[in-house]
């Protein structure tokens, strides 16, 4: 399974980075915002980091607009996917765009019908977000998995990414139902280090050693 970081924040993308298990990048307007900095330039910072696919939304809605912002962003370098909305101007614009050779993660996905027409569409990633559809007492990882599904049946040339991921066990159901890609907040990354025999194991060891060598 790849992993993203869904983040537009340098230093934990730095970090992640250091790891050798980030292979792409996803933000959206929200984590650009908390940022307090250009949005172009933040985005061309993180490619030049990642040297993988790093996700930046439009925010126009109609068509046109769409289309428009995605060229631009698509310019700031080779690494960018435009990130569109699943709406009707959002799937039009993902056709265009994917006959122009601009690669599209169609973002906001909540159901396998969804995620069928954006994969006919062009999409080349589509994000099918977890954690939201958990807030409203569905089983968020059961639609990433539909989705899923959806691809592997026609074998589209898309890629799923797990989005809106909240805990390492929506990062663990992704990955043993081999899910493509999940993108993940750098608290859940950190949080995917720990098991406490780990934290015990070497506490014992390094005690051990210190004992034998008095
Ligand atoms: C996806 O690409 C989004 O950036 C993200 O996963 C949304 O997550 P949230 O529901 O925690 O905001």
């Amino acid at each position: 399974m790849k992993i993203f970081l869904d983040t537009a924040n340098i230093d934990e993308i730095k970090e992640a980075v250091s790891y050798g298990i980030v292979d792409g990048v996803t933000t959206n307007p929200s984590l650009i915002a908390k940022e307090k900095r250009d949005f172009k330039e933040t985005i061309k910072e993180i490619c030049d980091i990642v040297k993988g696919p790093v996700s930046a939304e439009v925010i126009a809605t109609d068509y046109e607009g769409m289309v428009k912002e995605a060229k631009e962003l698509a310019s700031i370098s080779e690494y960018v996917v435009v990130k569109i909305p699943f709406t009707e101007n959002g799937l039009k614009a993902t056709y265009t765009l994917n006959q122009e050779g601009i690669d599209v993660n169609m973002t906001l996905i909540f159901s396998a019908n969804q995620a069928l027409l954006a994969c006919k569409a062009g999409a080349r990633y589509i994000s099918p977000f977890a954690g939201r559809l958990d807030d409203v007492g569905h089983d968020g990882m059961d639609i990433v998995l539909d989705c899923q599904e959806v691809v592997l049946n026609y074998d589209f040339d898309t890629e799923v990414i797990a989005a809106s991921i909240r805990h390492p066990l929506h990062v663990q159901i992704a990955a043993l139902n081999g899910v493509d890609i999940a993108t993940i907040p750098f608290k859940v990354l950190k949080q995917l280090f720990k098991h406490p025999l780990t934290d015990i194991g070497l506490e014992k060891f390094l005690a051990d050693w210190k004992n034998a060598n008095k």
